[in-house]
């Protein structure tokens, strides 16, 4: 899987870190020198020497289990924000926009040390980084191609076909679908779900990679390794 992967979702809290994170495990696991990115982070915490702590790409290291230097961290997350909202306002009310050469720059500093990126987009693919771009424009300058992460439930249709819409337009490659489950299902939509997968599928003309079902709070990765095995392999053999 030369270069690596963008891990795009259809809205905010469906998953993709989890996902992410997951996939960098695996990576790892089979030998890929796999390290995660997440270009924008809102919501993060400045420490008291001024240097930020994005959360999500702090789950994605320590599920990992790796530890970098500074210099690489500061490479990883490279737009950090502390409110926690859209990256377009978030760079607005901090005063620093968010700039896709920089993001770029530090995509190809990691490509040139590691051998493969892991990269978390903010939000929803049309979410507005600021000054007429999106996060899709994001994804079309790194050019990787792109797993979209969805719920499975009531709503996920719309947003999951709308989203490989737009990413499709852009000219991106989609390798498929994780479905991931943040809630657990009630015996009411148990059947929504099953069928919303081969609907996405089907209608979305992609794969279903991986399911991955509600895991319970807090969520431990070995059960997370087991539902996304075989999804690595799924997408080497996509990439090919
Ligand atoms: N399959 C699952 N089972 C249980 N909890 C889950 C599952 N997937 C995600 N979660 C939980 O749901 C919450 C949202 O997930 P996550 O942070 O991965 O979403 P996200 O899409 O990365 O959000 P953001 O847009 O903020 O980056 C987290 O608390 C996470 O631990
Ligand atoms: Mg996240």
């Amino acid at each position: 899987m030369s270069g690596g992967l963008f891990i795009a979702g259809t809205g905010t809290s469906v998953g993709k870190t989890l996902v992410a994170a997951g996939l960098l495990r695996r990576l790892r696991a089979r030998g890929v020198d796999a390290v995660p990115m997440k270009p924008v982070q809102t919501g993060a915490l400045r420490r008291a020497d001024g240097s930020w702590l994005a959360p999500d790409l702090e789950l994605a290291l320590s599920a990992a289990g790796l530890t970098v230097d500074a210099e690489t961290r500061a490479h990883l997350s490279p737009f950090c924000y502390a409110p926690a909202c859209s990256p377009h306002l978030a760079a607005r009310i901090e005063g620093r926009p968010i700039e896709l050469d920089r993001i770029a720059a530090s995509a190809q500093w990691l490509a040139q040390r590691h051998g493969a990126l892991v990269v978390e987009a903010a939000g929803g693919v049309l979410v507005p980084l600021g000054e007429g771009a999106l996060m899709v424009d994001l994804m079309a300058r790194l050019a990787l191609p792109v797993v979209l992460v969805s719920p499975s439930g009531l709503g996920a249709l719309n947003h999951a076909l709308l989203s490989l819409e737009a990413l499709r337009a852009r000219g991106l490659a989609v390798l498929g679908v994780v479905l991931c489950d943040t809630a657990p299902a009630s015996a009411e939509d148990r059947y929504i779900r099953e069928d919303n997968g081969r609907a996405i599928a089907e209608i979305g003309r992609t794969r279903v990679l991986a399911r991955v079902p509600y895991l319970g709070d807090p969520v431990a990765w070995p059960s997370v390794d087991r539902w996304l095995s075989g999804c690595v392999e799924a997408l080497e053999a996509g990439c090919r």
